[in-house]
């Protein structure tokens, strides 16, 4: 893809024809800046006319620790991008919660990731370092939804979101590798400089803990779309 901006209206586009054939698909989606215009091409989609009503949502994590309506907490990014300007009944989204009993909050969800059955599309971005959601380097293919201590680099990655003199959560809940994986499709994106050498690790390394991303090549069905700049490394 030439830029960011194709890559971000292809993915959306992807999204949008899965929601046009199935209406009731349940889509599994991500936050981070990577994935703000793939929702503004949603919402436009939405007000040009592609209904929502019928989708199920699960999103991918959530920062532990961060009530809902913190502007930094993944159930504001959702309200704020996405889900305030579409059409999907509040009931049927999904978003690990960031409050309370952190295990419990982590069992919750992996119970309702198992009663809503398989996610037709999961939406992935890819971290610096090679993660999927808040799976980190050193997580074990089949890793569950859980509690996860986030990298120093990641949190590092992620200060830009949050105000000065703010703490980026130190844990977070998160779908695990083996829930990831089992999405009927995956659906990647990774875009700009600082995404290159995570990209060229997942495609051109081993599939490999060190890189969770890598463990996309084992998927199928898994499409990844990127812009010139992150894949500027691949072989
Ligand atoms: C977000 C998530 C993360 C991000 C990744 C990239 O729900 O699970 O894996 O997709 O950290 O973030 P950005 O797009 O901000 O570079």
């Amino acid at each position: 893809m030439p830029d960011a901006e194709a890559a971000a209206a292809a993915v959306a586009r992807q999204i949008a024809e899965t929601v046009a054939t199935k209406p009731d698909a349940v889509l599994g989606l991500a936050t981070g800046g990577t994935m703000e215009p793939v929702y503004a091409h949603l919402v436009r989609a939405h007000r040009e006319g592609l209904s929502f009503a019928r989708v199920r949502t699960v999103n991918l994590d959530e920062y532990m620790g961060l009530p809902p309506d913190h502007p930094n907490s993944y159930h504001s990014y959702m309200a704020r991008h996405f889900l305030d300007h579409v059409d999907i009944p509040r009931g049927q989204s999904f978003i690990p919660r960031g409050e309370g009993d952190a295990d419990a909050a982590a069992r919750e969800y992996a119970a309702l990731l198992e009663r809503l059955g398989p996610v037709d599309l999961q939406l992935l971005g890819v971290g610096h370092n090679g993660h999927i959601a808040f799976n980190e380097p050193g997580t074990p293919i089949d890793a569950t939804t859980r509690v996860v201590r986030l990298s120093d680099e990641t949190r590092q990655a992620n200060r830009r979101f949050f105000a000065e003199g703010e703490t980026v959560p130190a844990e977070a809940v998160t779908m695990g590798t083996a829930q990831i994986l089992s999405a009927r499709s995956l659906l990647a994106l990774a875009v700009g400089e600082a995404k290159a050498a995570a990209l060229s690790s997942a495609l051109d390394g081993p599939v490999d803990p060190d890189c969770p991303a890598s463990y996309l090549r084992l998927h199928p069905s898994c499409t990844i779309f990127a812009d010139k700049a992150a894949s500027s490394g691949l072989r």
